[in-house]
């Protein structure tokens, strides 16, 4: 005997799904429109799978987990940076059977649905995103343990859920107009470490992105923060950072 969500799972409708790739060939946007079935549980991703083994081999898009981890399937699902393993076929349909998925557009276009991330992790390396220590050499020859109580844990802890999406960077209206910008991963990031009380760097950390192209180049949109499937709120972040950078100038530390 069925229950009334094994009927939801079983009532299949078809999905116009519309992708809007570039075509190299005539230098503009072009519409690609396939069909597929959904049921109550198809997200976008699998509607993209669907299409890339039945009807159009050629479909590039980028995936791995499927499961909202890796931060590779991040494309403009009707208009909004998504994951889209993370979306409901659907629910995104709405009444018009219909959805648009597009490439993002913060990032260069590589093909399709794919865009090019290397400038993107030079940002996120830029922060150093790991630990800073003193005393390195000893710490790590001596093996010494930092103490962390779980307040001091909570403080970055939201902040290094991070996965690397991209989307915050795709929304964002200053990273999408000024290439220097670091942007919002990027300085979310670099709280995420100023925040961590075993880190040893702060002061330089503060001292890196005290210009236009770390945290004074954010005109708070707050469009980041929207679009992250982590709840990591980079806006937040950069505020704070903004606000420990005027402390520390006004205390002459800076
Ligand atoms: Fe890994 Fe979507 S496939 S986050």
């Amino acid at each position: 005997m069925s229950d009334a969500s094994d009927e939801g799972d079983m009532e299949e409708r078809t999905i116009r799904v519309v992708a809007k790739t570039f075509d190299y060939s005539k230098a503009r946007f072009m519409e690609k429109e396939y069909r597929v079935e959904a049921k109550r549980l198809t997200t976008v991703l699998d509607s993209l799978i669907q299409i890339k083994e039945n009807i159009d081999h050629k479909l590039s898009f980028r995936y791995s987990c499927r499961m909202g981890i890796c931060g590779s399937c991040a494309m403009v699902i009707n208009g909004k940076p998504s994951l889209a393993c993370e979306t409901n076929l659907l629910s995104v349909a709405a009444e018009h059977d219909t959805i648009e998925v597009a490439p993002m557009q913060g990032h260069p276009l590589l093909k399709d649905l794919v865009t090019d991330f290397d400038d993107f992790f030079q940002n996120h390396k830029s922060i150093k995103p790991w630990l800073i220590y003193k005393n390195e050499k000893d710490r790590y020859d001596n093996r010494t343990e930092t103490k962390q109580s779980d307040k001091e844990r909570d403080e970055y802890l939201p902040f290094s859920e991070c996965i690397k999406c991209g989307l915050c960077f795709d929304a964002c209206p200053v990273a999408n107009t000024n290439k220097e910008f670091l942007g919002p991963q990027a300085l979310a990031q670099a709280y995420r470490y100023y925040a961590d009380s075993r880190d040893d760097g702060k002061e330089d950390r503060l001292k890196e992105i005290d210009t236009l192209r770390g945290v004074w180049g954010c005109e708070f949109s707050g469009s980041c923060s929207k679009v992250c499937p982590k709840f990591v709120d980079p806006a937040l972040a950069i505020q704070i950072l903004k606000g420990e950078i005027a402390k520390k100038t006004l205390q002459g530390k800076m």
